[in-house]
């Protein structure tokens, strides 16, 4: 009972921040502020409930508490997506939609002004809960977004620092965002234009900022404050079967990940073509990549991920990593990426 009080309070702080770098990012008109300014009465007041459950009134249980942030957390998420978009983009994003799923009724269709923080309620999940994904929708060349943090920036102390946290994903996953999307428009230019000048650029461009972008979205719910520990069913199973024992996985994930040269990652993948798992490391991260591989579990080590708490010591950050993975979204991927399956050669 009093563990998911305290998850409401993270998720009511996680809420809050959130608004906080969008007032710092975009230019804020009325009708973005208007709703900023519902969605923040929203968070202050669910996590102000939470921290006096004692002595609210019998109606206003637990139970009604999580359920109402359900509700904003699902309306927060869409609003997010859409406000990381201009206006134009909006309109066309809905046009794209409705010609590529013309039976789907996503709400990415609806534009700012009918997305309503204290509206009707609609399916949800918990903010603590990982599901997968309900709904698919190709992103247009250009049209990338960073998603939001699973989590408070200072969930995952005392083992990742909320300063670090913050410049991480508030300002490094974006970068790659946007660079990702202004490589993706500049060969939709050059596709058009029948121009390929500078293809060597873009297409360098689009395997950094893709790969940056791409495996910090898998860095993010790879952790959790509630991780850590060893996996369960069939990823411990494929463990045990190919390392031979979950240590020795885990010895060597570390060592990768320790004894990469320079920036880069250390990977669990799964091999689609030789249907096992594999660990594998990436140097900065677009080279050394197998391309016929699916990321799994990711750890960052560039020394931006850890280096204000744990300067040159990456191994202390790697072995303190291990305590906030959080293994249902690593079997999540595990359980998806096995579906596919290539004539082993
Ligand atoms: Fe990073």
């Amino acid at each position: 009972m009093e563990e998911q009080a305290k998850q409401l309070l993270d998720w009511s702080q996680w809420g809050r921040q959130w608004i906080d770098h969008l007032r710092k990012q975009k230019p804020i008109n009325r009708e973005l502020e208007r709703h900023l300014h519902k969605f923040e009465e929203s968070f202050t007041k669910i996590g102000r409930q939470a921290s006096r459950l004692d002595k609210l009134a019998a109606e206003e249980t637990l139970p009604t508490l999580i359920a109402r942030a359900e509700q904003v957390q699902e309306q927060f998420h869409h609003f997010l997506r859409l406000a990381q978009l201009t206006e134009e983009e909006q309109q066309d994003e809905a046009i794209t939609i409705q010609e590529d799923f013309p039976e789907t009724q996503l709400v990415h269709t609806a534009t700012l002004a009918e997305v309503d923080p204290v509206g009707a309620p609609t399916p949800v999940s918990y903010p603590t809960a990982r599901e997968p994904v309900r709904a698919t929708r190709p992103v247009a060349a250009g049209r990338h977004t960073l998603p939001p943090l699973p989590y408070a920036h200072n969930a995952l102390e005392p083992y990742i620092d909320e300063h670090t946290m913050r410049i991480h994903h508030e300002k490094l996953h974006q970068k790659y965002v946007d660079d990702l999307n202004t490589a993706e428009k500049k060969l939709v230019e050059a596709r058009q234009s029948g121009n390929y000048d500078l293809v060597r650029h873009w297409e360098r461009e689009l395997a950094f900022n893709g790969a940056g972008h791409y495996l910090h979205t898998i860095f993010w719910p790879s952790m959790s404050p509630e991780g850590g520990g060893a996996p369960t069913g069939e990823l411990a199973e494929a463990i045990q079967r190919y390392f031979g024992s979950f240590g020795a996985f885990q010895q060597q994930f570390s060592q990768a990940a320790v004894k990469v040269e320079g920036p880069g990652w250390a990977i669990l993948v799964w091999s689609p073509r030789a249907h096992h798992l594999e660990i594998l490391t990436a140097e900065k991260h677009q080279n050394l990549a197998q391309w016929d591989a699916i990321p799994l579990l990711a750890l960052d080590v560039w020394e931006h991920a850890y280096f204000l708490s744990y300067q040159n010591q990456r191994d202390k950050y790697v072995e303190n990593w291990w305590n906030i993975v959080h293994w249902p979204y690593v079997q999540e991927r595990f359980q998806q990426a096995r579906k596919l399956r290539w004539e082993p050669f």
